[in-house]
């Protein structure tokens, strides 16, 4: 830890994967682990922070002096995220789904004798992330996440303008040794004007040096307000 104070500040942090549900025994979910939120959730609490964990469904222990909030789908989270507002910072690191069945079978759905298909209708799910950054109560800082196959630059630059983002911290899923289930990572965070790269490291040391990076932009946004 550097030991950069984030004391005062509420930080509410989104993580793991949002599971949407098709019938009462399926879903649709998705291979987030919840690790790096949860890393996250951690680091600005060891930073004096007071934080609020809005987790999807994971098997991870609650950090010490977080609070938690669990939830199961999308609409869920985003109610959770939304009750926690006004907040100092909001960190979106949930796998959210983009979409969800247009409606949950109230029994099992049973194989259809004759039928070798099998349509779901699905529905556009909220971004709950840029709906924080739209918000009449906007957090001073709000920082996504994107987990790309290819091109993670132009599509976390995409999200980053897109979202009204101020920054976003990227990575390169599909390949070994980093991304969803694993404890190391390697992240690109982007800002209007700059970028950094972080790692490979252990997801707790990207969540603490993402904290660097977090304190330098509000310090930022703090001397642009006193010097406009
Ligand atoms: N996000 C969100 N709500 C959603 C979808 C995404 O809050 N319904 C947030 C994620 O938490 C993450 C960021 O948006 O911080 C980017 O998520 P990602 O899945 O990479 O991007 P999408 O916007 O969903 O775009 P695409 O799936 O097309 O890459």
């Amino acid at each position: 830890m550097s030991g950069t104070s984030l004391a005062g500040l509420r930080v509410v942090v989104s993580a793991g994967p949002t599971y949407e549900d098709i019938d009462p025994v399926r879903f649709i979910g998705n291979r987030s682990s919840g690790k790096m939120g949860f890393a996250v959730a951690a680091a600005a609490a060891q930073r004096g922070a007071q934080v609020v964990l809005v987790a999807g469904p994971v098997s991870l222990a609650t950090p010490a002096g977080v609070t938690r909030i669990d939830v199961r789908s999308a609409a869920q989270m985003h109610a959770a995220v939304f009750a926690q507002l006004p907040a100092d910072i909001y960190i979106g690191a949930a796998a959210v789904a983009d979409y969800s069945p247009r409606e949950v079978a109230t029994g099992k759905i049973k194989k259809q004798a004759g039928r070798d298909t099998l349509t779901l209708e699905l529905v556009r799910t909220p971004d709950i992330l840029a709906e924080v950054a739209a918000h009449a109560s906007r957090p001073r800082l709000v920082v996504g996440f994107a987990a790309e196959t290819d091109n993670v630059e132009g599509y976390a630059r995409g999200k980053l303008a897109n979202k009204r983002l101020d920054l976003i911290a990227a990575n390169r899923v599909g390949i070994a040794g980093s991304g969803f289930e694993s404890d190391d990572n390697a992240l690109t965070v982007y800002w209007s004007d700059g970028a950094r790269a972080l790692g490979p490291a252990p997801k707790t040391q990207l969540a603490d040096e993402l904290f660097d990076l977090v304190v330098e932009r509000l310090a930022g946004a703090a001397g642009k307000e006193r010097h406009p």
